[in-house]
């Protein structure tokens, strides 16, 4: 589901407040089109992930040995990592119906029963952005999840009363980039959990492969695994970089794209060697700058950056902190010692270039 970046109305950071970064792991609505082609398919497809894979796979060969449908599962991880991608896999694998909606999109507990009324047996019901539903519509997935039944009320006032509709067995899927914003009682009721991880390099660099292979692109392994460090341990990232190099080495008229080719283009796109972008490096400065290197509030940094609380946590945060340039205290965010040496700046009160 493309999301949109929400801009604070507050004061935004001028040089800040356009910049569209194309390492920005959030969707962006042509991605889908792109993607469609490159997102795998089967489990054998879906690469890294390893440990959770496996696990996987036994549960869905369990399920289908029994003829049952596969227990509910909860998908949690950064944006990009694969989420949407590995509840479609699974319904391949399940060989079962794949539906999908997102929590903003279920606006009426009709809206819900309207799909779960019209699931076939097995079908794999996915959820995107499980942590937005309406409570009145989480009370109604409870009781769909454990008994299989829908609660509908009928008529008004003193006359109506609750009818309890069967529904097909099925599985759901739900899919947060904030495991902590949803409740308790949904999260009991997933059998299955699986936490994403970025992927590592040698992961990263088998998803480059397979997608300059999908994208009729030559690609040299020293490249590749340029690419592969250049792109945060992210899928969607990488393949999204992928795409822009090409166009580099075909306006140079390289046939294969080399690690010069990538070196330039990253140079050109602004992204350096840790796979941060414009936007990342400012987060940080401004932590430096205007605030000491920290602590300081999520709230009051989103406002200077210009960006949401939420994309400042869904998006940027994640990889500043998995990369060692952040930390979460309970004060605040404070930038880590690697920070100031990756923006060579000197730490102290007058922060300041070193050169
Ligand atoms: N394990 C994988 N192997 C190969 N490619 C992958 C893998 N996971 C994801 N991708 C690629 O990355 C793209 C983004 O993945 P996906 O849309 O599933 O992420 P997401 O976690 O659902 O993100 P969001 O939180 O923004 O919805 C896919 O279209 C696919 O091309
Ligand atoms: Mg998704």
């Amino acid at each position: 589901m493309a999301k949109k970046r929400e801009k604070t109305s507050e004061k935004v950071s001028e040089d800040f407040a356009d910049f569209d970064g194309i390492v920005h792991p959030e969707q962006k609505p042509l991605d889908d089109e792109h993607e469609l082609s490159l997102r795998p398919r089967s489990m054998g497809e879906f690469l890294g992930q390893k440990q959770m894979k496996e696990n996987l796979s036994v549960f869905i060969e369990a399920a289908k040995k029994r003829n049952e449908s596969l227990d509910h599962l909860f998908l949690i991880g950064p944006p990009g990592l694969g989420k949407t991608t590995l509840a479609q896999v699974v319904a391949h694998e399940l060989g079962s119906e794949f539906k999908v909606t997102s929590a903003p999109a279920l606006d009426k507990p009709k809206d819900l029963a309207g799909i779960l009324t019209t699931v076939t047996a097995k079908t794999v019901f996915f959820i995107d952005e499980i942590h937005r539903l309406k409570p009145a519509i989480e009370e109604m997935l409870y009781i769909a999840m454990e008994d299989y039944e829908l609660d509908w009320i009928i008529g008004q006032g003193p006359s109506a009363r609750t009818i309890r509709i069967p529904i097909q067995p099925f599985t759901l899927v739900g899919a947060t980039t904030k495991a902590g914003n949803v409740s308790s009682p949904l999260i009991s009721r997933f059998g299955i959990t699986c936490r994403f991880s970025f992927y590592d390099e040698k992961d990263m660099e088998a998803i480059v492969r397979r997608s300059s292979g999908i994208l009729k692109v030559q690609i040299d392994d020293d490249a590749a695994a340029l690419l592969a460090r250049s792109a945060r341990g992210t899928p969607r990232v990488v393949n999204r970089l992928l795409r822009r190099i090409r166009d580099f080495a075909q306006i140079r008229n390289s046939p294969v794209i080399s690690s010069e080719v990538v070196a330039e283009g990253l140079k050109r796109l602004e992204i350096d060697s840790l796979g941060l972008e414009r936007h990342d490096r400012e987060i940080l400065r401004i932590i430096i700058e205007r605030y000491n290197g920290g602590p300081v509030g999520a709230e009051t940094l989103a406002i200077s950056i210009g960006e949401s609380v939420d994309t400042l946590e869904d998006y940027y945060e994640p990889y500043l902190i998995q990369a060692g340039l952040i930390q979460r205290t309970p004060r605040g965010r404070v930038v880590t010692a690697l920070a100031y040496e990756h923006l060579n700046l000197k730490p102290g009160n007058d922060a300041g270039l070193l050169f």
